[in-house]
């Protein structure tokens, strides 16, 4: 068993529901072994401030209320990779050696990442050069990570999708509407697909599958023609338009999301059935919430398994969750392969069966 004595942990990345379990149960397992654990700050953002940025975690600082709570006690950054970080006068700077000084500095010789596929690649050549032993944690509400079944903070977020669309049903059918409603997941549709199975949606737009507004538009004439006054359309963030573009919204500092397709589509079907249709946005509320009982348990098994593999003295391994258990898999495997919707797969052949309209076949 290789001795550890002073291990790392960061969350990097977008937040989403969980994380504070993950970091939670590695507190806990890491005291069984007897080693400190020290949470940095703002994930790699903290080891290139001088002195690093950081705070002692222990058994004191991690109580059950974490597993209730909501972003990352740590914060996270989704801007700067340190191989080509950004400096003040528009330059691109390698950064690495002085993360790498961090961690040397923090006396960190083992690293638990908490983070999707960007920070994965980013924390696995850090740890290369450095000689850091390196354990992965899969997080990301879009569900993308190829091998893992399940990554921290998707099952929340499609909660909370789900949600939405259980509050927008009685609106839309107190004033005879079509509601359509744009959900996260970059480009793939898993949160749209889960959501709106669950949320009993009328139509649900994949990034994954081509779609018309014929075809929307005849569903949504079908049901009204049944007599039903309302329905309901999910719509992932990065489906296409009729002219084969994401739509995407430019902020001030230069960054680029997905979003606008929902008002897009939401146009297209008021003008095509003639229905009164309104658009919800749901953006971070998927994100900013109290973890749900499956994120609190995965990142719990999770964090306790990244611990018992540096134990192990293994590195380079990210865990992931097939077949009701946790597996390790390398780092390299896991950021390879990217997991979109399965168009053939059990969940849209079950949509289909439901008879939602989930584009065109
Ligand atoms: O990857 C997670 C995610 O929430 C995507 O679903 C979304 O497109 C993006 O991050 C939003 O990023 P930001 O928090 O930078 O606006």
């Amino acid at each position: 068993m290789t001795a550890a004595k002073r291990i790392g942990i960061l969350t990097s990345g977008g937040d989403c529901a969980g994380l504070n379990a993950v970091i939670r149960a590695a507190v806990h397992r890491a005291a069984h072994y007897g080693w400190e654990v020290v949470g940095i700050e703002d994930g790699t953002q903290g080891l290139l401030a001088r002195p690093v940025r950081y705070v002692n975690l222990d058994l004191n600082r991690v109580d059950g209320a974490m597993m209730r709570q909501g972003g990352t006690i740590l914060g996270t950054t989704n801007k700067g990779d340190p191989f080509a970080y950004p400096m003040a006068d528009g330059s691109r700077k390698d950064r690495s050696q002085e993360i790498i000084g961090g961690l040397r500095e923090l006396g960190v010789d083992s690293l638990i990442g908490i983070g999707g596929d960007g920070s994965m690649a980013i924390l696995r050549k850090l740890a290369r050069i450095g000689g850091i032993k390196l354990i992965g944690i899969p997080k990301t509400i879009d569900n993308d990570l190829g091998i893992t079944e399940m990554s921290v903070g998707f099952d929340t977020a499609v909660a909370v999708a789900t949600e939405a669309l259980d509050r927008l049903q009685p609106t839309a059918a107190s004033h005879d509407r079509v509601m359509v409603l744009e959900v996260m997941g970059r480009d793939a549709g898993h949160i749209a697909l889960s959501a709106g199975i669950a949320g009993g949606a009328d139509v649900i737009l994949l990034p994954e599958l081509p779609w018309s507004v014929a075809g929307v538009a005849d569903k949504i004439k079908r049901v009204q023609a049944g007599g039903r006054n309302f329905a309901l359309v999910v719509v992932s963030e990065a489906v296409k338009t009729m002219e084969g573009v994401k739509a995407q919204q430019e902020f001030s500092d230069g960054q680029k999301r997905y979003g606008g397709i929902g008002n897009y589509i939401g146009h297209l079907i008021a003008e095509a059935t003639g229905a009164e249709t309104r658009v919800t946005v749901l953006g971070h509320v998927q994100r900013g919430c109290p973890p749900g009982h499956n994120d609190r348990v995965l990142a719990s098994a999770f964090g306790v398994a990244a611990v018992d593999l540096l134990a192990e003295g293994k590195s380079d391994r990210l865990v992931a969750w097939s077949n009701r258990r946790v597996i390790d898999i390398p780092i390299e495997d896991a950021i390879a392969t990217y997991a979109a919707v399965d168009i053939d797969g059990t969940l849209v052949k079950t949509a289909r069966g439901l008879g939602i309209y989930v584009g065109d076949a």
